[in-house]
């Protein structure tokens, strides 16, 4: 018998195939739907910690300024015309969830501080969610900020909502980090069951005819897994904590590589945007398949069987530079 089953976060997976944050996980037919295609988990899309401290606020108007919102939440708010019950239908559909499904629910929220929102896990875990992941970037672009700073946040947030819950919290970074190895490891020891390499963000593009700024591409492309792909193997013998690994997974090859690398499961959105989420039913029996020819009846039978550690050339994960390993290489005749 072939065995998919995994742990992630101290939680019991049936399958490493997590559906990642976003609005493929906004409502429970979605979700259920999920579930019925064979997913492990799934991360709902992210609550704002400004939606956290507006509701609790009750009233926009009571903000004093709209200059305490981040970007995203401004975007959000002219969006929405202002707070809904939107914390409320969150812990709506975790209860709802609970009582309908079998796989783990992990409720995702947006912050960039550590103060007013961070009574909410409570809410969370009482909800019924199986987990929280912190979605969590602080793009570097203060220049009056120190490193110090940018960097204590991170752990004063991860402090803050570790203190107010018992299930397992997770991590979601980005590469943006002066000493990503190292920042890496501190995460993995400071008490998170799970770190996510790597969120993929919005960014801006011009259009150069209008000069307008326009959106960049929403979706990733099958290319954007080597960073994961390199520092999930680079870290995996060497971190506290479960990896998973997230962007550009886009077929079963990708999820047999990542877990090869280490990752514990791996999370999935744009391809279910592209393919339709029955489409996890497709990456889990060519997953199965793969196991059946090399002989492997369960994950861990592979799983890190090429992180650094393991490899016989670690100095292949380091290697950065073309000059040297692609000296001969032609580009090909047209
Ligand atoms: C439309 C869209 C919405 C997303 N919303 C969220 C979100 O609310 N919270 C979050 O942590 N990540 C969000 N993400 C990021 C995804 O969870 C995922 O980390 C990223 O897209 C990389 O994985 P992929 O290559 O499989 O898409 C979103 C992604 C997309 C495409």
């Amino acid at each position: 018998m072939t065995d998919l089953s995994t742990t992630y976060m101290g939680l019991e997976l049936k399958s490493p195939l997590i559906a990642g944050s976003s609005g493929i996980t906004d409502n429970q037919e979605k979700i259920l739907r999920l579930e019925q295609y064979g997913t492990g988990a799934v991360v709902l899309k992210s609550l704002f910690e400004e939606e956290i401290i507006l509701e609790k606020m009750s009233q926009l108007g009571r903000m004093s300024s709209e200059r305490s919102l981040y970007p995203e939440a401004i975007d959000f708010y002219e969006f929405q015309d202002g707070p809904k019950e939107s914390t409320y239908e969150y812990l709506e559909l975790i209860t709802g969830l609970k009582k309908k499904c079998t796989m783990p629910v992990i409720a995702s929220i947006n912050c960039m501080t550590a103060s007013q929102w961070t009574y909410f896990p409570t809410e969370l875990e009482t909800a019924g969610a199986a987990g929280i992941e912190l979605n969590l970037f602080l793009l570097p672009s203060d220049l009056r900020r120190t490193l110090d700073e940018y960097e204590g946040t991170y752990f004063q947030i991860i402090n803050e909502v570790l203190k107010q819950v018992k299930i397992p919290v997770a991590l979601k970074i980005s590469y943006y980090f002066s000493n990503l190895g190292t920042m890496i490891k501190r995460f993995s020891e400071s008490g998170v069951a799970g770190l996510v390499l790597f969120n993929r963000f919005y960014s801006p593009d011009f259009d150069v005819d209008t000069f307008e700024i326009t959106s960049g591409n929403i979706l990733s492309s099958p290319g954007d897994l080597a960073i994961s792909l390199r520092w999930i193997a680079i870290m995996a013998e060497r971190v506290s904590c479960d990896l998973a690994a997230s962007t550009g997974i886009h077929d079963s090859s990708a999820v047999i590589k990542q877990l090869l690398a280490g990752a514990k499961a791996v999370q999935i959105a744009s391809i279910l945007y592209k393919n339709g989420i029955e489409y996890i039913e497709r990456m889990n029996v060519e997953l199965k398949s793969w196991m059946e020819k090399h002989n492997f009846s369960s994950i861990e039978q592979f799983r890190g069987k090429m992180s650094q550690s393991k490899s016989s050339d670690p100095a292949a994960y380091e290697r950065v530079q073309f000059i040297k390993n692609f000296r001969g290489y032609t580009p090909q005749e047209t």
